[in-house]
């Protein structure tokens, strides 16, 4: 494709615990395929979360926030901190994630579910369950429980009493569902919708949605499951999704459920878009599925590889660069290939023969080198052919 004249504008937003130690690590990757592709990158960064109560005493400035939507894509680390975890605490680093899905539109999250074959080992369901397993859930993210009013506890004569809202307008549950139906065409044509329409008014009408938009994409199959099914059979039988789809909540838990068979929550990537569009593709915000891990935040052992994939997957949706979107994927592969493990990926297996054990920053710096190394047989491979293109620059 033909390269930006200007850098990408990227806002980055390290966030609170491991956040920062994965987003080096991201950031050096993207600069790295930044360098062979021929393209750069003007990094902002914004201090959102736990870190922003600190620093300004809210959790997202309204500034910080108009940075975010002025720019190509937000890059995230993860957010949150045990000492803000008090349920009565009035203001809370989560609440700035709600703000950001909810301002800059990002009305649908893309988790993709894929097994690293060399990582069969370490996840807990067996490996023959695993072989095959490639989907992408499609969760609708502004709508539904997380944003319902009235959300309160009220105090009653007969005691105390609380309400969530579970709403969603015609609209919202369109758009999600068209463009997991267009996902759906892009891969193997199978989409399976996940409600509990059984109980709930809101699932019969999303149902009822996906049955009225199907008409328009004839090649793709259709089929509705009800969520506690769905939670048994994505780990019993995983293989058999292509495209999922579902509201907020559900797929909010069947997401975190699905990372189990990958290994790790720090091989998971995400990429959350909107429907506005900028000089390169779709606006979005990416990041790692994971949490702030305060468990282990400091220590330069947190898996960079979530992070480091949802930069991919910002070169592919917001940026237009999909070559390099592969080749950062095909890094990750090769880095876990050659042996090299955070220490979650040998949490399930212990230290095998020809692992190596690394920190996040090592692990990042081994996907470099991966990344390099690909370009370089690249180009020996293209010179060594008369007449052919040098893929890479
Ligand atoms: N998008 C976000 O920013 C986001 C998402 C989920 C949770 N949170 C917040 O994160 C905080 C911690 O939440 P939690 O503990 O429930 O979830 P978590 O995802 O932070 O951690 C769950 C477990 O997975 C491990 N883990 C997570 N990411 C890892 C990585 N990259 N490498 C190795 N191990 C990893 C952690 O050490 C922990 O044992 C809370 O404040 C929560 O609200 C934020």
């Amino acid at each position: 494709m033909t390269q930006p004249a200007a850098p990408y504008r990227l806002v980055v937003v390290p966030g609170d615990g491991i956040g920062p130690e994965v987003i080096a690590g991201g950031r050096r990757v993207l600069e790295a395929a930044g360098r062979l592709f021929g393209f750069g990158f003007e990094w902002r960064e914004v201090l959102i979360g736990g870190v922003a109560i600190d620093a300004y005493g809210v959790p997202m400035r309204d500034e910080d926030m108009a940075v975010c939507r002025d720019s190509d894509a937000v890059y995230f680390g993860a957010i949150g901190d045990p000492k803000y975890d008090d349920p009565k605490a009035r203001v809370r680093p989560e609440q700035a994630l709600l703000a950001l899905r909810k301002g800059l539109g990002l009305y649908a999250n893309l988790r993709p579910v894929t097994v690293q074959p060399v990582l069969r080992g370490s996840s807990p369901v067996r490996e023959s369950l695993l072989e095959g397993v490639d989907m992408l859930i499609v969760r609708e993210l502004t709508g539904g429980l997380y944003f319902g009013k009235p959300s309160e506890l009220r105090v009653t004569p007969a005691g105390r009493e609380v309400v969530d809202t579970l709403a969603y307008t015609e609209q919202e549950i369109r758009r999600v569902v068209k463009l997991a139906f267009e996902l759906a065409q892009g891969r193997r044509k199978k989409l399976t919708s996940v409600d509990k329409a059984n109980v709930l008014s809101s699932s019969r009408l999303w149902r009822t949605i996906v049955e009225e938009v199907k008409a328009e994409y004839p090649d793709v199959t259709v089929e509705h499951r009800l969520v506690d099914a769905c939670a048994m059979t994505l780990i019993q039988r995983p293989a058999v999704f292509d495209v999922i789809v579902t509201e907020n909540l559900f797929g909010d838990i069947l997401s975190d459920e699905a990372s189990v068979l990958a290994g790790s929550l720090g091989m998971l990537p995400s990429a959350s878009i909107c429907e506005r569009r900028t000089a390169y593709g779709l606006h979005g915000m990416y990041e790692p599925i994971h949490g702030s891990a305060p468990d282990i935040a400091g220590r330069d052992v947190a898996n960079p590889l979530a992070t480091i994939l949802s930069g991919a997957m910002m070169l592919r949706w917001s940026l237009g660069q999909p070559a390099a979107a592969e080749a950062i994927e095909r890094a990750v592969a090769d880095a876990l290939v050659a042996g090299y493990r955070t220490p979650d990926l040998v949490a399930a297996t212990g230290d095998q023969p020809g692992q190596k054990r690394v920190g996040t920053q090592a692990m990042a710096d081994a996907v470099v080198a991966a990344l390099e190394a690909g370009a370089s047989q690249k180009v020996g491979a293209a010179s060594a052919g008369a007449g052919a293109k040098v893929a890479v620059r």
